[in-house]
């Protein structure tokens, strides 16, 4: 059966939502408060990199079922079903998420609520929230307590958006056991194909499924914070973290997925996650069970400064006036984002010290000009490294995971390169002569 979907933010979440319960059969409107995004969006255009989406997009507007709108009048009188997809950023000044953009659209879209309408959370947000959101609602609307707030966490991962919307491990829900009403049965009506293809759907109250979400992020950071922490101790010891990570990971208790050290992790997700996990504990007076996740966020942040360090070891201890190619600006791969990117964060740092940095990532390089505009940006990884010092490689884009010696011992001033993903074959780069250093590894 086909519903009537409005999807709030039309961001990396929002925008892939709306384009996929389109191509679930359902009508969707996406409603921003950036026109220019709305603008891109209408004409088929993915305002941001994530491989697929553009053509979910163009086959859902060609459809007819899919809209955009920066209208909330129009939101409310064409669907009874709601999703929330706006971003819940690290607040200001403190580690607190700033729900401000949630907050907004309930006390815009509620009082507009004149039909028995269900609204689904999908932004991260503190445990807590989503309660308070229901009783906000139920206040505002016209309908009263026939608009439900249900929580529906998104897991997607940037670089797999459509497959993880269209094909997630789970779907998860939950339900203010104080308020019952008709959300489930709407959930299990636009994921139906989904779980009739068998995947798993998760009913539970409001608090446990804001906590699934929390928890799931802080897990993964943990675990890469774990095999970094792990890459100081083989620094230290004169050994292997890729071997140690491979060795360990066949224990299937622990697993290898996620065991990649590195310059750590970033993106507009992890880093903000896990600090309004911390101060929600601290809120409710739980921040004892939390403590060390400061300490996966410290491990986090000492790669970056770790990363600085060894290229300047590597530039014989001064940083001032070497010239330093920096491969990769984007979080992740297949990803334009560039917030919190450890990649950037490390080019900026080098830059501060007196070196003269080249980035060159190939999607991220609009988005990083925004934010770090100060650094130099060449037109291709070659042209980044033509004269450097030494390479760094800061994103492991596959472009740059084929590069081989061969392609840049003619362009750079030295052969010394630093891997800081891990994903080049070591011996081939010494074996054709040059220096190479990677995370934790001899
Ligand atoms: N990006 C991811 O991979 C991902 C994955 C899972 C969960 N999440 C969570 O999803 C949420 C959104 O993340 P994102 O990465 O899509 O953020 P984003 O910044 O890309 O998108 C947010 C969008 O909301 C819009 N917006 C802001 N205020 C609005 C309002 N009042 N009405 C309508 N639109 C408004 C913004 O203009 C923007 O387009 C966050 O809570 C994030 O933690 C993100």
């Amino acid at each position: 059966m086909s519903c009537r979907i409005a999807v709030f933010g039309t961001g990396y979440l929002g925008a892939t939502h709306a384009a996929c319960m389109a191509a679930l059969g359902h009508e969707v409107l996406g409603v921003d408060v950036d026109v220019a995004k709305l603008a891109k969006l209408e004409a088929g255009e993915v305002p941001f990199f994530e491989p697929g989406l553009e053509g979910v997009l163009k086959s859902s507007l060609e459809s007819g079922r899919l809209r955009f709108t920066s209208s909330y009048e129009e939101a409310a009188d064409f669907a009874d079903i709601h999703f929330i997809g706006v971003g819940t950023p690290q607040r200001r000044g403190d580690f607190g998420a700033d729900l401000s953009h949630v907050d907004a659209v309930i006390e815009k879209l509620a009082p507009l609520i004149r039909k028995p309408s269900v609204i689904f959370g999908k932004s991260t947000v503190p445990v807590g929230t989503a309660r308070r959101l229901g009783r906000r609602v139920r206040e505002l609307a016209p309908v009263g307590e026939h608009a439900e707030v249900a929580w529906n966490p998104e897991f997607l991962r940037e670089g797999f958006a459509v497959q993880d919307t269209l094909h997630p491990d789970r779907l998860v829900l939950g339900l203010d056991p104080s308020a019952p009403g008709r959300a489930e049965e709407v959930a299990r009506e636009i994921y139906a194909k989904l779980i009739d293809e068998g995947i798993p759907f998760l009913v539970m109250d409001l608090a446990t499924a804001e906590l699934v979400k929390t928890a799931a992020n802080a897990f993964l950071a943990t675990k890469i914070s774990f095999i970094n922490a792990m890459a100081e101790v083989c620094e230290a010891a004169d050994a292997d973290v890729a071997v140690l990570a491979d060795a360990i990971g066949r224990d299937e208790r622990i697993g290898r997925r996620f065991l990649k050290a590195g310059v750590g992790f970033g993106g507009g997700c992890l880093p903000k996650d896990i600090r309004a996990f911390m101060s929600r504990a601290g809120e409710l007076g739980a921040d004892q069970a939390l403590t060390f996740l400061r300490e996966v966020d410290n491990i986090n942040m000492r790669r970056r400064s770790r990363m600085v360090e060894m290229t300047r070891e590597f530039v014989e201890g001064r940083l001032l006036g070497a010239r330093v190619a920096v491969l990769g600006a984007a979080f992740k791969p297949d990803s334009d984002d560039v917030r919190d990117s450890p990649a950037l964060n490390i080019a900026g740092q080098i830059q501060l010290q007196g070196a003269s940095v080249s980035v060159f990532d190939p999607k991220a390089m609009e988005n990083s000009k925004k934010i770090f505009p100060t650094l130099t940006y060449a037109e291709s990884a070659i042209a980044a490294c033509t004269g450097a010092d030494v390479i760094l490689v800061l994103t492991e884009w596959a472009e740059f995971r084929k590069l081989l010696p061969g392609d840049l011992e003619d362009v750079v001033r030295r052969t010394k390169i630093i891997d800081g993903r891990n994903c080049l074959d070591a011996r081939t780069w010494r074996d054709a002569g040059w220096d190479y250093w990677g995370m934790g590894r001899r």
